[in-house]
């Protein structure tokens, strides 16, 4: 098995759009489903666009890489540094369920981890819920720490904001 994680370019978009949707509809299905309310889950696909992936690759504060598995696109993460603050956010990171525990996820966060540094941040953090129960193995497994509890944050929703110190 070949396992490669680069930046997305423009011929990638629409094959990691198809890919983040069928992703997170399993995710919801599985982790989701009862805690996550279903017009969110909706709201939240409506945003895997070409539109959004292509602005996301653009914008200038950005970082967008996909995982690549024997060269089929399997994952991504995305995120932002804020300005030249040195403090950077996670938006999304997710793996189809054809390619888990083989370590896409991991090769992800540590490619997104060695950019931050390289770009001189020093913080990153990131928000997940108690449901997703992988990712937040994911995320204490790379460093990260639970640093706040957000109580009914997006639709009424409670979050954890877990955070790494570069
Ligand atoms: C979280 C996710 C990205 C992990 O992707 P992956 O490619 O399977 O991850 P890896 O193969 O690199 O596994 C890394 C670690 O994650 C944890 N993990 C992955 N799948 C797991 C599972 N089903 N149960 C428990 N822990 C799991 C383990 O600690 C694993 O290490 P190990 O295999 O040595 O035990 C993937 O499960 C996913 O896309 N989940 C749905 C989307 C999501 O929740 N995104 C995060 C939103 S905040």
């Amino acid at each position: 098995m070949a396992l490669e994680v680069r930046a997305i370019e423009e011929q990638d978009i629409e094959e990691t759009v198809r890919v983040m949707k069928e992703a997170w509809t399993y995710a919801h299905e599985t982790w989701g489903r009862g805690f996550y309310p279903e017009e969110a889950h909706e709201f939240d696909m409506a945003m895997n666009n070409m539109e959004r992936f292509t602005a996301a690759m653009e914008n200038e504060h950005g970082f967008f890489f996909i995982a690549l598995v024997d060269g089929r696109i399997a994952g991504s993460i995305r995120g932002e540094i804020f300005g030249e603050s040195g403090y950077a956010m996670i938006r999304n990171i997710a793996v189809h369920p054809d390619h888990f525990r083989k370590g896409a996820g991991t090769a992800l966060m540590r490619h997104a981890l060695d950019y931050l540094k390289a770009r001189g941040c020093h913080k990153v953090s990131l928000n997940t819920t108690r449901v997703l129960v992988p990712a937040i193995n994911l995320y204490l497994r790379m460093g990260f720490v639970p640093e706040a509890y957000l109580r009914k944050q997006w639709w009424g929703v409670d979050f954890i904001c877990m955070s790494l110190w570069l």
